[in-house]
């Protein structure tokens, strides 16, 4: 049953509109809501006789490749906030180029939908070798990755057929700020902040159902921007990570130059690309970073850009004052979930943009689903 595409054309498509369940399984049996009197918490069975040696963890390092590691990027801030441990990150590949340092006090977190990812593989040899506490987050139960990890989480999405990777990322930064819940310490003074964030959990299907009925406003954008050369991305803080997997998800599939940027990083050097010819997608939800991302948006704007504002809903008219860009609402979520509800319009964008232009939207060229060679 999972396999087939139902009423879908593509199972990119599907995948894409499967979300608020692969999202509503991944949580499942995890969130413990509680009574009146009983504290709200998550329990990740996989980790539970390791907890305490990851929290005393002289660092917490993920590693991944693509997509995963975008998701890792995603909940890095709330990974951090919350267990007060130094968190870096790791593309697989680069770590093993420059043999980066790993050390036996380490928690080296391994993020993959396969779990079967050559480099990953090596990267968690090379970490076991250096006598790290080795977690596996994958969403292939029996991979090589699960079997070879000291402990970890499933994701549980479901089987993700799509080359370009969609509801497994949604799921993999839930299982993550739900890692963070489940490190983090459960003290008065951070207590009100895990409450917020396990009831932003228990709706965030329901917010993504939402989302998803921006569908046919992505197909119209996607209309417009069929013939574009080039879409840059600006994202900061917790969505600078969705700036990274939108511009991946429109090259891989649309086959369309896309880049993600840091918004912080805009004045040293990717400002010199903007004029009235080139087409830009601001997220500008509403967090803590959101006033400077409207002075960015101001900046782009006074170069002649093309701007399309990720914004949260009725803040349209904060980002886009006079109409001088085009304003696609999202529901608000907590901020260091607001990733998993921003990155679903850039899916479908990339999804009509494939259409559209008439590429294969499942096996795009030259990619696969599963990069089990080095
Ligand atoms: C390939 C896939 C991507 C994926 C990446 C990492 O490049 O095309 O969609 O993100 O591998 O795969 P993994 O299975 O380790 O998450």
């Amino acid at each position: 049953e999972q396999i087939n595409k139902g009423n879908y054309e593509h199972y990119m498509q599907k995948e894409i509109h499967e979300q608020p369940e692969s999202l509503r399984t991944t949580m499942r049996g995890r969130l413990i809501r509680g009574g009146s009197c009983k504290a709200k918490t998550v329990l990740l069975g996989g980790l539970k006789d390791h907890l305490k040696t990851i929290r005393r963890s002289r660092r917490i390092v993920f590693i991944g490749c693509g997509t995963s590691y975008n998701a890792a990027l995603a909940a890095r801030p709330i990974l951090e906030e919350l267990s007060g441990v130094p968190v870096t990150m790791e593309v697989a590949s680069d770590l093993l180029d420059r043999q980066g340092p790993i050390y036996r006090e380490d928690t080296a977190v391994f993020v993959s939908q396969s779990g079967e990812t050559a480099d990953t593989l090596h990267a968690l040899q090379y970490a076991q070798e250096n006598g790290a506490l080795c977690v596996g987050i994958t969403n292939t139960v029996g991979s090589a990755i699960s079997r070879n990890t000291h402990c970890g989480v499933h994701i549980n999405a479901g089987c993700e057929i799509g080359v370009a990777s969609t509801k497994a990322y949604t799921s993999q930064i839930v299982v993550m700020a739900m890692l963070a819940l489940a490190i983090g310490g459960d003290t008065i003074s951070n207590q009100a902040r895990r409450e917020a964030i396990i009831d932003g959990l228990v709706d965030l299907p329901n917010k993504v159902r939402e989302v998803l009925k921006l569908d046919e406003e992505m197909k119209d954008l996607a209309k417009l921007l069929i013939a574009e050369q080039s879409l840059l991305v600006f994202g900061r803080g917790y969505n600078y990570a969705t700036a990274l997997e939108g511009a991946l998800k429109v090259k891989e599939v649309a086959l369309m130059h896309s880049e993600g940027i840091l918004a912080g990083e805009m004045k040293h050097g990717p400002l010199a690309l903007v004029d009235e010819n080139l087409s830009i997608v601001v997220i500008a939800t509403h967090d803590t970073c959101f006033s400077k991302q409207q002075s960015v948006i101001q900046q782009l704007h006074a170069r002649k850009g093309r701007l399309i504002v990720i914004c949260s809903k009725g803040k349209a008219s904060m980002v886009c004052p006079s109409g001088s860009c085009r304003a696609i609402e999202v529901p608000q979520v907590e901020d260091c979930l607001q990733p998993v509800v921003n990155i679903v319009p850039l899916q479908l964008l990339a999804y009509h943009l494939t259409v559209l232009r008439g590429y294969n939207v499942d096996q795009p060229r030259n990619l696969a689903k599963s990069v089990t060679t080095q």
